[in-house]
């Protein structure tokens, strides 16, 4: 289970608006939509305000899913947690810039653990903040909303961040963009570069996910 190379446009759900009771059928039925990546988000109340999963919700999923696991640790000190969640099935984690200033020891050991290894950058951090930490990581993450929460309003002035950051980093590391992404801002990121587009409400608000996926990816074609 490996992120996909750079070059496709993957829809990738994020499972934090899906029912937490049965998270199992949740991952089963858009696995049966084809996808490849399943978003995780991981909160500690700390570095966002609210609080989410941890690596034992991780290793339970991971023996009911072949979907490569995208882990976004909203955390305080990722550096502390990285060796845990990958040891409970995480094929990627994300962490966030602003929370780790030694990112470059902390991306080698991503990829020592055998993971794939992304920065993240909040809506108010400059895109230039990943000038040194992108082209070591697999992907890269913008954020288009502030991070927490599920379902709220698309950050049109972050999402545009893409661009620079598309320019930094190249077309060899994927650009992933997370916080309301739907049918309509789908389009307009994939315009500006991204390639991976994490969706939460537009999917799982859904009665049926698998055309809710569908209608995204038509919707970027
Ligand atoms: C927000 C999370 C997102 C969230 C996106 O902090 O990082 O992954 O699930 O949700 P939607 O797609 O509903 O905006
Ligand atoms: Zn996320």
């Amino acid at each position: 289970m490996r992120l996909p190379q750079a070059g496709t446009i993957e829809v990738v759900p994020s499972i934090l608006s899906a029912d937490f009771a049965n998270l199992a059928d949740e991952i089963a039925q858009v696995e049966s939509a084809g996808v490849k990546v399943v978003h995780l988000d991981v909160m500690d109340g700390h570095f966002v305000p609210n609080i989410t999963i941890g690596p034992p919700v991780v290793e339970k999923l991971r023996k009911y899913s072949r979907l490569v696991f995208d882990c976004h640790l909203m955390i305080s000190e990722p550096a502390l947690y990285a060796e845990r969640f990958i040891e409970s099935g995480a094929n990627h984690l994300t962490f966030h810039i602003e929370a780790e200033k030694n990112f470059g020891k902390l991306i080698d050991k991503i990829h020592s653990l055998g993971a794939t290894a992304g920065v993240c950058l909040n809506p108010d951090t400059p895109a230039e903040s990943v000038k040194d930490a992108g082209p070591l990581c697999d992907m890269v993450l913008v954020m288009t909303v502030h991070p927490g929460f599920g379902a709220q309003k698309f950050m049109t002035e972050a999402a545009k961040k893409v661009i620079k950051v598309r320019e930094i980093i190249g077309p060899s590391v994927r650009v992933e963009v997370d916080g309301g992404i739907n049918v309509q801002t789908a389009p307009v990121v994939v315009s500006y570069g991204a390639d991976t587009l994490v969706a939460g409400n537009a999917i799982f608000s859904k009665p049926d996910r698998i055309k809710a996926i569908e209608a995204i990816r038509t919707a970027c074609r």
